[in-house]
């Protein structure tokens, strides 16, 4: 059976035509839907798979989930690979390959056409001595790369934001990486004005600015996010500047039990390269239910979203705090009784 998705199909073809060498090792990277573990199992080949997003890896049989993007990769002989949107988790992913992948190894990265682009091609030459482009099938193409180069592993990387007095490191998948965003940058500018004690969590926490300048304030903090490239770079974030931190890697707040004082959110506005709000309404319903009466939720958000109205459906009573040219940092309160 064909996979629907152009892309899955067309790596799973790829991977049919080249027929299978043994000893075999597949490793799958981001595998949408698991639909490409799924079409190696049909074909009676188990393979090590690795989503960053959580969503995607529990759509992956437990037994196929690798515990890191190393893990996948280590000793693969061939890698069916979605191209990733960020050119950071582009050339991170590669660099791990190419150090941990058998030196044999052939990488066969597929996206949609209109998501490819020159630069993709020359971080994957970093990495590897040939590159090339694979004929396009249903406005599909892969980018086949074969012979590791040696290179120094560069990833995770960290850099000082000095206006904020914080080291931050990320991984190339990270939003934003380890640079700090407008949007982020101007809710920080409002830490001083939100409640500074009990538990507060950072609900998308992304490299972990937010929750360590909030464990600086004192609170009890949690940090969250459905990403593992933004849990394990918060955790990292959070042990480059002494502060605490709990980590988790979680969908939104769902089987959160405790109750939360304060909550602050730069949230997310794509789901993969899509853009898609319609998680971050859900977002915010938790956080009303979750959040203590009098509790806060703090948010940054590009002004033309309709977030405003969703904020005072779900949580309660929210006033503009801040805002510059694209940017508004909302404040609602919940109100009523648990
Ligand atoms: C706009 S980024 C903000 C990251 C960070 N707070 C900052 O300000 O730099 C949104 C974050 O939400 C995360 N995210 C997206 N959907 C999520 C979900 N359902 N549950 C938890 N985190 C989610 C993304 O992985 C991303 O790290």
């Amino acid at each position: 059976m064909q996979p629907a998705d152009p892309v899955t199909s067309l790596l799973v073809e790829l991977f049919d035509q080249a027929g299978t060498r043994p000893p075999e090792r597949v490793a799958v990277l981001d595998d949408a839907g698991g639909a490409i573990t799924a079409a190696l199992l049909e074909r009676g080949l188990t393979s090590s798979t690795w989503c960053d997003d959580l969503r995607s890896e529990l759509l992956v049989p437990e037994a196929n989930r690798a515990a890191t993007p190393a893990e996948a990769v280590t000793g693969a002989t061939t890698v069916l690979w979605r191209l990733p949107r960020a050119l950071g988790a582009l050339d991170e992913y590669a660099q791990l390959i190419a150090t941990h992948a058998d030196q044999a190894v052939q990488v066969v990265a597929g996206e949609r056409n209109k998501h490819l682009n020159r630069s993709m091609n020359d971080v994957l030459g970093r990495h590897f001595t040939t590159v090339h482009a694979s004929l396009g099938r249903r406005k599909a193409r892969a980018l086949l790369a074969s012979g590791p180069r040696a290179t120094t592993a560069s990833w995770p990387r960290s850099a000082r934001i000095d206006g904020l007095a914080l080291d931050v490191v990320a991984h190339g998948a990270t939003f934003s990486t380890n640079r700090l965003d407008r949007g982020t940058a101007l809710l920080a500018g409002c830490i001083d004005e939100m409640p500074a004690s009990g538990r507060a969590v950072d609900l998308g926490c992304g490299s972990g600015i937010l929750a360590a300048l909030l464990a600086r304030r004192g609170l009890r903090v949690s940090a969250v996010d459905v990403a593992w490239s933004a849990t394990d770079a918060t955790r990292l974030t959070a042990a480059a500047n002494g502060v605490t931190v709990e980590v988790e890697r979680r969908n939104g707040l769902e089987g959160w039990n405790e109750p939360i004082e304060l909550v602050v959110s730069n949230p997310p506005f794509h789901v993969g390269r899509a853009k898609d709000t319609s998680p971050t309404r859900e977002l915010f319903a938790q956080a009303g239910r979750l959040l203590v009466p009098g509790g806060e939720l703090w948010c940054v958000y590009n002004s033309h979203l309709p977030y405003l109205a969703w904020l005072r459906e779900s949580v309660g009573p929210t006033k503009i705090v801040a805002r510059d040219r694209s940017y508004l940092v909302t404040r609602s309160r919940r109100s009523g009784q648990r």
